[in-house]
């Protein structure tokens, strides 16, 4: 049935009970049929409603999604109707983490609802808990379809883990965070333009990272992987090889992202004229972030992704860090051997090797506080002079689970602040790299700061003094920004 039969039936169902109520004036202006029924009658599911929830909701509420219900038809949402009403109201779905001050991001609209929408989706889901209408319950709502697109002189480069892996929690842990080798078959230097990143097992995937692995770093990677029993490595925070996230010469002014995903996103394409440079044979360490919450399935997930010759001269992307240190201590009335920081330190190291008992304290001098006597505190920050000129094109930040919340500013307390990334509800399982629609420009008179506030209530386990690290019981508080040259 074309949706305007139904719209002019809900027009005269409209007018009837505008009669009722008297009000004849309202009535002629309803009755000639060009007036916006949408503010008296419920609004028409297949017309109003389903095009946002196509664009908004299925990204994850599909069969094998990382929701825990699909939206296959109309009558899937009308029956979850209340739920669909507070999470609506309560700002719970889509998530998306970034507060509403943070500034505009590319693909937020096809991620987020504005008040128009959620404003539909809201009265139509209300109206079904009245007088759920009994036409069209079976209307399907197929997921649109991820538009693959390489542009005339980009080639499709397509990498999958080698094999399907089981994840697997370490210690009665429900997320596995593991790392595999792929080859992209780079023969020639290049740079990536977009990167696609498709779940194997949707639902228990959530989140992905690429990081660019150089050529001379494929060695330690291919040890790592052959010494740990099955696919790949175990890989908390950051790739484990090649530098990674707690180490290794000039990490923090390329840390070689290529790209991040988080469920809900579709592929992820670099500013126009932008590239990752990918050096002849650099491959790349795929990051898996899984949450056996939602089942124990094998997975087998690849990304696709398009590359350029070297000689289209892109402007290079560089991923830029800005970590702060953490000192979190017990709290107070907790105790236990590890509550003392020394002693910390050295379990760090156990676990890690010597070389992580330097970032603690290269992270405290790094910030300029002193690294003799550090202060614990639940909030981090970190400010940086930035050493060039840059334009700021994609902020990140990353946290573990000890999380509450970060922001990623430009000259705080200045005339020339600029909020890049605020998400004031931290969630690990939520996370992402946000491009900002308008980039930002700055240089060597600008200071990024990145401030953390991390939570001891949320730690699970053995009491014990936090410091960054690369394990599930440590943490970090990272901003993450992808810059070009200017
Ligand atoms: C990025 C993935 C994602 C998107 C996009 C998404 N959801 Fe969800 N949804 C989830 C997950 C995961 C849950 C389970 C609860 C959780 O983890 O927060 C959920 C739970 C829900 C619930 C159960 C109640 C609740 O709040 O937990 C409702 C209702 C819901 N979603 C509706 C929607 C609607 C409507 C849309 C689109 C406007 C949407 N969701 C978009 C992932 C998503």
């Amino acid at each position: 049935m074309p949706s305007g039969v139904v719209s002019s039936r809900v027009l005269v169902l409209a007018a009837g009970a505008l009669v009722a109520l008297g009000v004849p004036a309202l009535l002629a202006l309803s009755s000639s049929g060009s007036a916006p029924a949408a503010t008296a009658a419920a609004p028409d599911f297949a017309r109003d409603v389903a095009p946002i929830v196509r664009e908004t909701c299925l990204g994850c509420h599909r069969d094998g999604g990382i929701a825990p219900f699909a939206f296959r038809t109309e009558r899937d949402l009308a029956s979850r109707a209340s739920l669909i009403v507070a999470a609506l109201t309560e700002g719970r779905m889509p998530p998306w983490p970034p507060s509403a001050r943070s500034p505009a991001y590319l693909g937020q609209a096809a991620r987020t609802l504005d008040r128009r929408e959620r404003e539909t989706l809201v009265r139509w889901a209300r109206s079904q808990l009245v007088r759920p209408g009994p036409a069209r319950r079976g209307t399907p709502l197929a997921p649109k379809p991820t538009p693959e697109r390489a542009f005339p002189g980009e080639t499709r480069r397509e990498v999958a883990m080698p094999a399907a892996y089981r994840p697997a929690g370490a210690n009665g842990s429900t997320d596995d965070y593991r790392c595999f080798l792929l080859d992209p078959k780079l023969t020639n230097d290049g740079f990536v333009t977009s990167a696609r990143i498709v779940p194997g097992a949707a639902a228990l995937v959530h989140h992905v990272i690429l990081y660019r692995l150089p050529a001379a770093a494929v060695g330690e990677a291919r040890r790592l992987d052959g010494r740990t029993p099955g696919h790949g490595w175990t890989c908390f925070g950051g790739p484990g090889v090649g530098g990674g996230t707690s180490g290794g010469r000039g990490f923090l002014d390329d840390a070689g992202w290529i790209a991040a995903w988080a469920p809900g996103w579709g592929s992820d394409r670099l500013r126009t004229g932008t590239g990752i440079e990918m050096p002849a044979g650099s491959r790349i360490v795929m990051q898996v972030h899984y949450n056996l919450l939602n089942g124990r399935r094998p997975d087998r997930s690849r990304a696709v992704l398009t590359t350029v010759p070297a000689d289209r001269r892109l402007t290079p992307v560089q991923t830029l860090l800005l970590p702060a240190p953490v000192e979190l201590a017990c709290r107070r009335g907790e105790s236990g051997p590890l509550c003392e920081r020394t002693a910390a330190v050295f379990d760090q190291v156990d676990r890690f090797g010597a070389d992580s008992a330097l970032v603690a304290s290269g992270l405290l001098l790094l910030c300029g506080k002193d690294a003799a006597r550090p202060v614990p505190s639940v909030v981090s920050s970190c400010e940086r002079r930035l050493d060039r000129p840059v334009t700021i094109q994609a902020v990140a930040g990353h946290m573990h689970l000890l999380g509450r919340s970060i922001r990623v500013e430009l000259n705080p307390g200045t005339p020339r602040a600029r909020l890049l990334l605020e998400i004031p509800r931290w969630s690990f399982h939520w996370q992402a790299s946000y491009t900002l629609r308008r980039p930002v420009e700055a240089g060597p008179e600008d200071v990024l700061r990145v401030t953390c506030r991390h939570d001891a209530r949320l730690r699970r386990g053995e009491p014990r003094y936090v410091l960054w690290g690369e394990g599930t019981t440590d943490e970090m508080c990272l901003g993450v920004l992808q810059v070009t040259p200017r």
